[in-house]
């Protein structure tokens, strides 16, 4: 496969956070052709989409596009798949994985395409070299492909990821009710955090948003901490030139650590899963842990930002208790953050609106599939309750 070659670069995200993923792409020199709630499209190589992997942080997945074919039915699109050089992708010793999105009448679930393609591409490889590549569910040492087919278009994709770049490696899953670490990526960002000042985050659970916080600070890019993505299987993939860039990215790290980020939970189990996260992300000397209750949390009076990512209770009832959490919030932001800008992110309308202060800001982001509001608030000196 060439991997100088140029085309579309089609990267995927949660929804809402694209503007952070776009600007992501343009800080480091990548043009934006399109953009929707949930992707970014932009163009470059596959060497290039082995970099944007490793850099970026609220990416959800890279993909890059290998054929665009016109293809009205079945036939055509069989007729376009045995014209590809798919030796240049697979050996015929590999493994290949296919998903699909299909939005065309003769395809009744994607489940069919997939099979579709996987037929045509084993027919090609049966015709030019009596044996063909292993298919089936994705697995590490698979090329994975994406075919998109939609009226009369089939876009084919080469999935450059593989596990979603979200999954770091750093967090042990399930405990805490932990946040996707590209959303937490992107709340930071959205927070305006200038990486020098001071940032606290109560009730950090496992800590995903203090950590993405010190990996920005330390200039750590998260795909340092993956060992693996799916570009790696593809057919003239060349290790030394992720290894270079690996390599280039590690002399970047800023090695002395700048303690400005300030991380507690009342829950002594959630400050050691989090110490422990912090560990594997290789930033804990950035974050400063502490066991406390909100009420009891200390905020210096230099210039900075505190984010809170309380529990919003998803189960019936839960949700009402939860409402003197939310005012005790309020009270803090007014007692205690006079100067900073604080941020609530939450999926409850209902227990946002206890919080009972003006917003400066409010940005919908989903968790997953639930709607969330990440909730500003300026807490000048004399800001007091909404109108
Ligand atoms: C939704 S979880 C935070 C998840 C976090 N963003 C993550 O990614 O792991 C909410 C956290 O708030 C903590 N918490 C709830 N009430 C608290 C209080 N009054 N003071 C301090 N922490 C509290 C809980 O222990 C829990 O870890």
């Amino acid at each position: 496969m060439d991997f100088q070659k140029e085309s579309s670069i089609h990267i995927t995200c949660a929804l809402g956070i694209s503007d952070y993923l776009a600007a992501e792409l343009e800080e480091n020199n990548f043009t934006i052709i399109n953009q929707a709630k949930n992707h970014v499209i932009t163009s470059g190589s596959l060497t290039d989409c082995i970099r944007l992997n490793l850099i970026l942080r609220t990416a959800y997945r890279v993909y890059y596009e290998l054929k665009v074919i016109n293809c009205p039915d079945q036939q055509s699109l069989k007729h376009s798949l045995s014209k590809i050089k798919w030796e240049k992708i697979v050996s015929t010793k590999g493994c290949i994985t296919i998903q699909s999105f299909a939005n065309h009448p003769s395809v009744n679930n994607s489940m069919y395409l997939n099979q579709l393609v996987k037929d045509g591409i084993a027919d090609y490889f049966r015709t030019q070299f009596n044996e063909r590549p292993d298919s089936g569910k994705w697995n590490e040492d698979a090329v994975s492909l994406f075919v998109h087919w939609a009226d009369r278009k089939a876009r084919i994709y080469l999935d450059t990821t593989g596990q979603p770049l979200g999954k770091r490696g750093y967090r042990q899953q399930g405990l805490y009710a932990p946040m996707q670490e590209t959303l937490a990526a992107a709340i930071v960002m959205a927070s305006g955090w200038n990486r020098y000042s001071d940032l606290y985050n109560p009730m950090c659970g496992s800590g995903t948003i203090a950590i993405e916080a010190a990996l920005m600070a330390a200039n750590i890019v998260p795909g340092l901490l993956r060992e693996h993505f799916s570009v790696q299987n593809i057919s003239g993939f060349d290790k030394q030139v992720l290894l270079n860039m690996k390599k280039s990215l590690y002399k970047q790290v800023n090695s002395e650590p700048n303690r400005v980020i300030y991380a507690s939970d009342h829950s002594a189990g959630a400050i050691k899963a989090a110490f422990e996260n912090a560990c594997r992300a290789g930033v804990e000397r950035w974050i400063d842990f502490s066991n406390s209750e909100l009420e009891s949390v200390k905020i210096a009076e230099s210039e900075g930002v505190v984010i809170i990512n309380p529990p919003y209770g998803k189960r019936l009832g839960e949700e009402e208790s939860l409402i003197p959490l939310y005012k005790q919030i309020g009270e803090f932001f007014k007692k205690k953050c006079i100067g900073k800008t604080c941020f609530v992110f939450t999926g409850s309308r209902l227990l946002s609106h206890q919080i009972g202060l003006k917003t400066s800001k409010r940005l919908i982001f989903f968790n997953g599939d639930i709607e969330c509001r990440l909730l500003g608030y300026e807490m000048y000196a004399g800001s007091k309750k909404r109108n």
